[in-house]
């Protein structure tokens, strides 16, 4: 029965094809979609019991495979070792294609043999922290061995770093496969301040190399848009103005227009609407193009607030760790002035600080100016400590010493330094995973170049979020009273712990406090050096602005403080009074009674950004609620809890009042209540049609003693 309907299909085939185009079909070698490698022969750890289905606990998303599964030798992580063998198979096609990722290495190899001769090798793209786990198609031309026997054999014979291979859809095939470009190039004489490099978020990375009359400065794994691009990064090669530039691509589909798109100008692409475009938060940080993460090197030098921030510049999401900065007069109104640090052989730049260095412990400065530095994580294999200095806040020079400080495990970074008045040398606090522990390691200096382990601090277990990553050190007054001081040991996660700081030991009175009630709020960092010594923090605000050449943002900058409670000293948290620039309108409320069903008293009131403050006696009401712009913000006198865009947090009633300070941006919601006690970030995207306000109360009745709305105005237009 069926071989009259395949002689049918070969001739309607044969009709539609012509016979000079007839091919044979396809063979499948091996899909590895099955739960074993079945007739595979396994050696070793590597490979684990079967194909895995996609990635494996601790490494980063897996993509470009074929349906469920794929072969993946990160089984046990990168140190395992271990080969697959394929049975014999006959070539009896031109072309054998497969998909191909992970480690570059001759130890991470796609092998064919034949009789018993290796003729052919391939190996992944990866030789660098970063990078990408995407699989990408390679091909052989075998059309001089059909005919013969061969064998497939993948090998991870690599420990640490990338030190895995992965492999998948292999085929034999008489149709030549688009060839890609290996090592695409075009150079430039650099006559502008940018070059400009299409972007398609989510599309294969590529390592984009940058040669500067020759020279390899810098490569970046970049998402180069082979068409139409999402968006454009601007390269900043003013520094190589004259110079000849190349930019090198390790492979590029063949009809790619990445490179042949690339332009050169001294502005970025649409400038028109930088600031100004639909999702930008207007009184929060956020960078003009690319991805940004933690605050870095917040510091105070020359009169000026240095904000440097984990930048990606060449990407809509994480990666290619640069040092983004930004300058400020008042921690308002943000200028930024392109990127400092550069990914360069020790690897991408992490986070770290910076400290004015006022006695030129270093020897840094120049002409009694004291130098600002930098200390930072250069995350490679190994990943290392490094400092970088500048005498006019604008130009850096990494030092030739680097790194300051070697690999303590390889999970280690993110140097906080101050200084010590009492014992007169610099402390730096490193975040450390060490003996299956998050620590944060003290290491002491006399000049930034030398230190030395002075004592450790356990959080948790590596998995929970206690001191993990981006430590910060800190002194504050308890009630503002500076002979009452205490020291704050905070995490990423804002959990800290309080103590004392004597002889350059942290003695822990408290720890594992809370810190901020809401959501997407990380890696904050307080300014070094502030004038009137106020304890400033900011922290990376993680507000997604899907479809917008930018993402995230920088939280507002709080001012820290410490208050008694009836648990000991607890953190507080403020905006900073230099926000108060941003009112424009001003409409005072209260003081007046609020119950159920009465009129709205926001009624007449329409912005798009806002800071309202209020006190609130809630007397016998149940709820007090306000609507702002389709956020949520209640509060629930009875359990003393606030909830922000649904998210739960305690917030004790003070002198039986409710005292609520809110700033609301298009990218989200910042609430404080408890005098400081209880900080309620919660990013949020505002619909734009909207920008009614609402206030009511439910059940009860509520005296409203004060209620101030603000209107705001951007930041980022005149001062
Ligand atoms: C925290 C963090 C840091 C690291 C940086 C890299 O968000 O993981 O520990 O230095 O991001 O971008």
């Amino acid at each position: 029965m069926r071989a009259p309907q395949i002689v049918l299909g070969f001739f309607l085939l044969l009709g539609h094809l012509g016979w000079a185009e007839l091919v044979a079909q396809d063979v499948l070698v091996a899909d590895f979609e099955s739960d074993t490698y079945g007739t595979w022969k396994v050696t070793g750890e590597a490979f684990g019991p079967g194909p895995a289905r996609g990635k494996l606990p601790g490494q980063m998303a897996v993509s470009g495979f074929q349906g469920e599964r794929l072969v993946n030798s990160f089984f046990q992580g990168d140190d395992a070792t271990g080969s697959l063998t394929s049975p014999e198979f006959t070539i009896d096609r031109k072309f054998l294609v497969f998909l191909l990722g992970g480690g570059k290495s001759s130890k991470l190899s796609l092998d064919l043999w034949i009789e018993g001769q290796m003729v052919r090798t391939a190996t992944g793209a990866n030789d660098q922290p970063g990078g990408s786990e995407e699989l990408s198609q390679q091909f052989w031309d075998v059309s001089q061995w059909v005919g013969k026997k061969g064998i497939l054999r993948i090998l991870d014979d690599a420990k640490g770093s990338w030190g895995h291979i992965n492999v998948d859809h292999i085929l034999l095939t008489d149709t030549k496969p688009k060839e890609f470009l290996i090592d695409a190039e075009r150079t430039f004489k650099a006559t502008e301040r940018y070059l400009h490099l299409p972007i398609k978020n989510g599309g294969p990375k590529r390592v984009v190399t940058l040669l500067v009359d020759g020279r390899r400065t810098v490569r970046n794994d970049i998402e180069l848009a082979d068409g139409e691009p999402d968006w454009w990064a601007p390269m900043d090669v003013s520094a190589w103005r004259g110079q000849t530039l190349t930019l090198r691509v390790d492979k590029l589909r063949e009809d790619s227009t990445a490179l042949a798109r690339i332009e050169q100008s001294d502005a970025i692409k649409n400038i028109e609407d930088l600031y100004r475009e639909p999702k930008r938060g207007l009184f929060h940080f956020s960078p003009k193009r690319g991805w940004n993460n933690d605050p870095n090197g917040c510091v105070y030098y020359n009169g000026e607030y240095h904000l440097f921030f984990q930048h990606n510049p060449y990407g809509w999401s994480w990666g290619n760790m640069h040092w983004g900065h930004a300058v400020s007069k008042d921690l308002v109104h943000w200028e930024e002035i392109g990127d400092v640090l550069l990914p360069d052989e020790m690897g991408p730049m992490f986070s770290g600080s910076a400290v004015v260095d006022s006695k030129n412990t270093s020897g840094f400065g120049k002409d009694g100016q004291a130098p600002l530095v930098l200390i930072y994580t250069a995350a490679g294999n190994p990943t290392v400590q490094g400092i970088a200095y500048s005498t006019d806040g604008r130009h850096f020079t990494k030092y030739s010493g680097n790194p300051v400080l070697g690999q303590v495990t390889g999970g280690n970074r993110d140097p906080k330094v101050i200084w010590d008045e009492a014992t007169q040398r610099w402390v730096m606090v490193l975040y450390v995973e060490w003996q299956g522990k998050h620590t944060v390691h003290f290491f002491n200096s006399p000049n930034l170049k030398d230190w030395t382990l002075a004592s450790i601090v356990n959080g948790d277990a590596p998995g929970s979020g206690f001191l993990y990553e981006c430590p910060d050190f800190f002194p504050l007054p308890v009630g503002g009273q500076p002979e009452r001081t205490k020291w704050v040991l905070l995490g990423a996660n804002s959990e800290y712990a309080i103590g004392d700081f004597a002889s350059g030991r942290f003695l822990v009175d408290a720890t594992r406090l809370k810190g901020h009630r809401g959501k997407g709020f990380y890696a904050a960092q307080s300014f070094s050096d502030v004038p009137d010594s106020r304890r400033i923090l900011i922290g990376w605000w993680q507000t997604e602005t899907s479809g917008m050449p930018f993402n995230q943002s920088m939280s507002l900058p709080l001012e820290l403080g410490l208050i008694q409670t009836d648990d000991g000293p607890r953190m507080t948290y403020a905006p900073i009074k230099e926000l108060e620039k941003l009112r424009v309108r001003k409409h005072t409320l209260g003081e007046l009674s609020l119950k159920q069903g009465d009129s709205n008293p926001l009624e007449s009131i329409r912005s798009e950004l806002l800071e309202i403050r209020t006190e609130i006696e809630p007397g016998d009401a149940k709820q007090i609620v306000m609507n702002l712009r389709d956020v949520m913000i209640e509060y629930d006198p009875i359990e003393q809890e606030l909830s922000v865009a649904g998210q739960r947090a305690s917030a004790p009633l003070r002198d039986g009042k409710l005292r609520l300070t809110i700033y609301l941006d298009r990218t989200g919601v910042e609430v404080f209540a408890s005098d400081g006690l209880c900080y309620v970030p919660m990013p949020f995207q505002m619909n734009p049609e909207n920008t009614k306000l609402f206030l009511e109360v439910r059940q009860g009745q509520a005296k409203i003693l004060s209620l101030d709305v603000h209107e705001l105005r951007s930041a980022w237009m005149a001062k």
